[in-house]
């Protein structure tokens, strides 16, 4: 797979993508992340890329003319399979989307900033629009950088323990349930005794009983769709 990144503020990215499983999938070969500065493209004497809404109102909006510009240099080089953007008015990202955004070759992430963008953009260049969740961060780019994360360890062969990824939260619309590592007492603690059981049936279902226990107290929302 392969990520560009549009923003104003790149380097906010290059930590995230430089740790963990993000920089475990460069090494394997199996992800390549190029990061571009929008003010390489921005106008005049001061690389411009924003300005005030027409309109009134607070806030700065970004242009249309450095995001274009980058946009249509980078498709003029290959097919984007999607390109998002990334906003706080937008539908709410979960582990769907991360699972088919996983299978594809191509993405560009275009990251807000400011008041947004241009809406002449979302109309014309952008295919998928992303919120992390309803709250509003300074810009797109720590939104980016959660949604590479959860895509990313989704591609095979990126995180060794393959089931791993397959058991987390969500994947089938059910929180993940407790786990324990030893000790198997500590400070008066001890840890259910099934786990400890070596009988695999009666563990797996124990672990199904609490993952549905635990979405129906904390998120009973998710379970709807299984009723
Ligand atoms: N930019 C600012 N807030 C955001 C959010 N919640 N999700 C995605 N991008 C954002």
């Amino acid at each position: 797979m392969r990520i560009d990144v549009l923003s104003a503020q790149p380097e906010l990215l290059e930590s995230p993508l430089n740790h963990s499983i993000l920089k475990r999938a460069q090494d394997k070969g199996l992800l390549e992340v190029h990061l571009h500065q929008l003010r390489d493209k921005g106008l005049g004497k001061y690389n411009q890329i924003d300005d005030y809404q027409f309109g009134g109102g607070a806030g700065m909006v970004l242009r249309c003319e450095p995001i274009f510009d980058w946009i249509e240099e980078l498709k003029s080089q290959r097919n984007y399979d999607e390109i998002i953007y990334m906003t706080p008015d937008a539908p709410v990202f979960n582990q769907s989307q991360a699972n088919s955004l996983s299978l594809k070759e191509n993405l560009l992430i275009l990251c807000g900033h400011y008041k947004g963008v241009d809406q002449r953009i979302r109309e014309e260049l952008i295919t998928m629009e992303i919120s992390i969740g309803d709250y509003v961060l300074t810009g797109g780019e720590l939104a980016a950088a959660v949604v590479c994360d959860a895509v990313v360890r989704l591609i095979p062969n990126v995180i060794g323990d393959e089931t791993s990824a397959l058991s987390d939260s969500f994947q089938d619309d059910l929180l993940a349930p407790p786990v324990y590592t030893r000790p198997s007492e500590y400070k008066g603690l001890s840890v259910p005794e099934i786990l400890l059981s070596g009988n695999d049936r009666a563990i797996e279902l124990w672990r199904m009983d609490k993952a549905i226990e635990r979405t129906e107290l904390i998120r009973p929302d998710l379970g709807k769709s299984r009723d």
